[in-house]
Protein backbone atom coordinates (compact mmCIF):
# COMPACT_ATOMS: atom_id res chain seq x y z
CA UNK A 1 0.00 0.00 0.00
CA UNK A 2 1.11 3.33 -1.24
CA UNK A 3 1.78 5.62 2.62
CA UNK A 4 0.31 8.73 2.34
CA UNK A 5 1.72 11.94 2.75
CA UNK A 6 1.72 13.73 5.39
CA UNK A 7 -0.02 17.18 5.48
CA UNK A 8 2.34 19.82 6.50
CA UNK A 9 0.72 21.42 9.07
CA UNK A 10 1.15 25.28 9.65
CA UNK A 11 2.78 26.23 12.76
CA UNK A 12 1.16 29.22 14.85
CA UNK A 13 3.19 31.13 17.07
CA UNK A 14 1.34 32.99 20.03
CA UNK A 15 1.78 35.11 23.73
CA UNK A 16 2.06 38.12 24.69
CA UNK A 17 3.45 41.15 23.36
CA UNK A 18 7.80 41.21 23.28
CA UNK A 19 8.23 37.49 23.95
CA UNK A 20 9.81 36.81 20.66
CA UNK A 21 7.28 35.46 18.88
CA UNK A 22 8.58 36.88 15.03
CA UNK A 23 12.06 36.65 15.74
CA UNK A 24 11.66 32.86 16.49
CA UNK A 25 8.61 32.18 13.98
CA UNK A 26 11.19 33.64 11.52
CA UNK A 27 13.95 31.27 12.62
CA UNK A 28 12.00 28.25 12.81
CA UNK A 29 11.01 28.89 9.12
CA UNK A 30 14.49 29.33 7.40
CA UNK A 31 15.58 26.25 9.71
CA UNK A 32 12.07 23.96 8.10
CA UNK A 33 12.09 25.53 4.83
CA UNK A 34 8.78 27.00 5.72
CA UNK A 35 7.10 30.38 4.21
CA UNK A 36 7.26 33.15 6.79
CA UNK A 37 4.14 35.59 7.87
CA UNK A 38 3.55 37.98 10.59
CA UNK A 39 -0.02 38.50 11.23
CA UNK A 40 0.90 42.64 11.68
CA UNK A 41 3.50 42.97 9.25
CA UNK A 42 0.87 41.86 6.49
CA UNK A 43 -2.12 43.96 7.53
CA UNK A 44 0.09 46.96 7.85
CA UNK A 45 0.89 46.10 4.47
CA UNK A 46 -2.89 44.83 3.46
CA UNK A 47 -4.03 48.24 5.16
CA UNK A 48 -1.38 50.69 3.89
CA UNK A 49 -1.33 52.10 7.62
CA UNK A 50 1.04 51.05 10.57
CA UNK A 51 -0.90 49.38 13.61
CA UNK A 52 -1.23 52.79 15.59
CA UNK A 53 -2.98 54.23 12.83
CA UNK A 54 -5.31 51.31 12.66
CA UNK A 55 -6.10 51.71 15.82
CA UNK A 56 -6.30 55.52 15.93
CA UNK A 57 -8.80 55.48 12.75
CA UNK A 58 -10.68 52.83 12.66
CA UNK A 59 -10.19 51.16 16.27
CA UNK A 60 -9.64 48.24 17.89
CA UNK A 61 -12.48 46.07 16.85
CA UNK A 62 -11.81 46.71 13.56
CA UNK A 63 -7.85 45.77 14.23
CA UNK A 64 -9.36 42.54 15.50
CA UNK A 65 -11.36 41.90 12.32
CA UNK A 66 -8.30 42.03 9.83
CA UNK A 67 -6.85 39.18 12.49
CA UNK A 68 -9.79 37.07 11.84
CA UNK A 69 -10.08 37.33 8.62
CA UNK A 70 -6.44 36.96 7.61
CA UNK A 71 -6.36 33.46 9.71
CA UNK A 72 -9.89 32.33 8.17
CA UNK A 73 -8.86 33.12 4.64
CA UNK A 74 -5.34 34.98 4.06
CA UNK A 75 -2.81 32.38 4.39
CA UNK A 76 -1.73 29.14 2.71
CA UNK A 77 -3.12 26.17 5.03
CA UNK A 78 0.38 24.03 4.72
CA UNK A 79 4.01 24.57 5.46
CA UNK A 80 3.92 28.48 6.82
CA UNK A 81 5.50 29.26 9.73
CA UNK A 82 2.88 32.93 11.61
CA UNK A 83 3.61 35.29 13.98
CA UNK A 84 0.34 35.96 15.63
CA UNK A 85 -0.39 39.65 17.05
CA UNK A 86 -0.64 39.49 20.83
CA UNK A 87 -4.11 39.77 21.23
CA UNK A 88 -5.10 37.83 18.33
CA UNK A 89 -5.87 33.96 20.19
CA UNK A 90 -8.08 36.18 22.61
CA UNK A 91 -10.96 37.18 20.65
CA UNK A 92 -13.93 34.58 21.02
CA UNK A 93 -13.41 31.03 19.33
CA UNK A 94 -9.98 32.03 17.64
CA UNK A 95 -7.90 29.58 19.78
CA UNK A 96 -9.97 27.03 18.56
CA UNK A 97 -9.89 27.94 14.94
CA UNK A 98 -6.01 27.98 15.22
CA UNK A 99 -5.77 24.74 16.50
CA UNK A 100 -8.11 23.40 13.72
CA UNK A 101 -5.55 24.99 11.25
CA UNK A 102 -2.14 24.02 12.23
CA UNK A 103 0.31 23.34 15.33
CA UNK A 104 -0.32 26.42 18.17
CA UNK A 105 2.42 27.10 20.55
CA UNK A 106 2.29 29.45 23.10
CA UNK A 107 5.96 31.30 24.02
CA UNK A 108 5.98 33.22 27.51
CA UNK A 109 8.12 35.98 29.24
CA UNK A 110 8.40 37.45 32.28
CA UNK A 111 7.01 40.58 33.42
CA UNK A 112 10.10 42.52 33.64
CA UNK A 113 11.33 40.38 29.94
CA UNK A 114 8.07 41.74 28.41
CA UNK A 115 8.67 45.50 29.58
CA UNK A 116 12.45 45.62 29.11
CA UNK A 117 12.00 44.73 25.39
CA UNK A 118 9.11 46.46 24.72
CA UNK A 119 10.40 49.80 26.49
CA UNK A 120 11.71 51.74 23.67
CA UNK A 121 9.16 50.68 20.97
CA UNK A 122 6.34 53.10 20.68
CA UNK A 123 4.92 51.20 17.86
CA UNK A 124 2.22 49.26 20.44
CA UNK A 125 -0.38 51.51 21.38
CA UNK A 126 -1.79 49.54 24.16
CA UNK A 127 1.13 49.78 25.72
CA UNK A 128 1.80 53.54 25.22
CA UNK A 129 -0.01 53.96 28.07
CA UNK A 130 1.38 56.05 31.64
CA UNK A 131 1.88 52.88 33.55
CA UNK A 132 3.49 50.15 31.19
CA UNK A 133 4.59 47.80 33.89
CA UNK A 134 1.20 47.73 35.63
CA UNK A 135 -0.69 47.34 32.06
CA UNK A 136 1.59 44.54 30.96
CA UNK A 137 0.53 42.92 34.75
CA UNK A 138 -2.94 43.46 33.89
CA UNK A 139 -3.14 42.14 30.61
CA UNK A 140 -1.26 39.05 31.36
CA UNK A 141 -3.27 37.99 34.17
CA UNK A 142 -6.65 38.33 31.72
CA UNK A 143 -4.78 36.42 28.94
CA UNK A 144 -2.30 33.61 30.29
CA UNK A 145 -5.41 31.17 30.64
CA UNK A 146 -5.92 31.61 26.72
CA UNK A 147 -2.39 31.59 25.79
CA UNK A 148 -2.61 28.22 27.85
CA UNK A 149 -4.61 26.84 25.61
CA UNK A 150 -2.11 26.29 22.95
CA UNK A 151 -1.13 22.65 21.73
CA UNK A 152 2.13 23.52 23.72
CA UNK A 153 3.92 26.14 26.04
CA UNK A 154 7.31 27.17 26.43
CA UNK A 155 8.90 29.36 28.98
CA UNK A 156 11.47 31.51 27.54
CA UNK A 157 13.19 33.11 30.17
CA UNK A 158 17.37 32.79 30.75
CA UNK A 159 17.29 30.47 27.61
CA UNK A 160 19.52 30.70 24.99
CA UNK A 161 17.94 31.01 21.57
CA UNK A 162 19.13 28.13 19.83
CA UNK A 163 17.54 26.00 22.73
CA UNK A 164 14.02 27.89 22.72
CA UNK A 165 14.32 27.79 18.69
CA UNK A 166 15.41 23.46 19.15
CA UNK A 167 12.35 23.52 21.83
CA UNK A 168 9.78 25.07 19.15
CA UNK A 169 10.69 22.39 16.32
CA UNK A 170 10.70 19.14 18.23
CA UNK A 171 7.64 20.23 20.15
CA UNK A 172 6.17 21.31 16.38
CA UNK A 173 7.27 18.05 14.86
CA UNK A 174 5.75 15.77 17.38
CA UNK A 175 2.34 17.62 17.61
CA UNK A 176 2.52 17.68 13.74
CA UNK A 177 2.63 13.53 13.60
CA UNK A 178 -0.37 13.03 16.28
CA UNK A 179 -2.71 16.14 13.99
CA UNK A 180 -2.36 15.01 10.65
CA UNK A 181 -2.37 10.68 11.83
C1 LIG B 1 -1.27 43.46 20.26
C2 LIG B 1 -0.05 42.97 19.90
C3 LIG B 1 0.74 43.51 18.77
C4 LIG B 1 -0.20 44.13 17.74
C5 LIG B 1 -1.11 45.13 18.36
C6 LIG B 1 -1.96 44.53 19.47
C7 LIG B 1 -1.97 42.87 21.43
O1 LIG B 1 1.51 42.47 18.17
O2 LIG B 1 -0.96 43.13 17.09
O3 LIG B 1 -0.31 46.18 18.84
O4 LIG B 1 -3.19 43.09 21.59
O5 LIG B 1 -1.30 42.14 22.21
P1 LIG B 1 2.86 41.85 18.85
O6 LIG B 1 2.40 40.83 19.84
O7 LIG B 1 3.55 41.23 17.68
O8 LIG B 1 3.62 42.96 19.45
Amino acid sequence: MKAQKQHVNNLYLIGFMGVGKSHFARMVSESLNYKFFDTDHLIEKNEQATISEIFKNQGEMYFRKLERDLIVSGLPDEACVVSCGGGLPIQDGMMNLLRTKGVVISLFASKETILERTRTNKKRPLLNVDNPEEQIGQMMSLRAPKYLEADASIATDGRMPADIMNHIIRAYKTINKVKSS
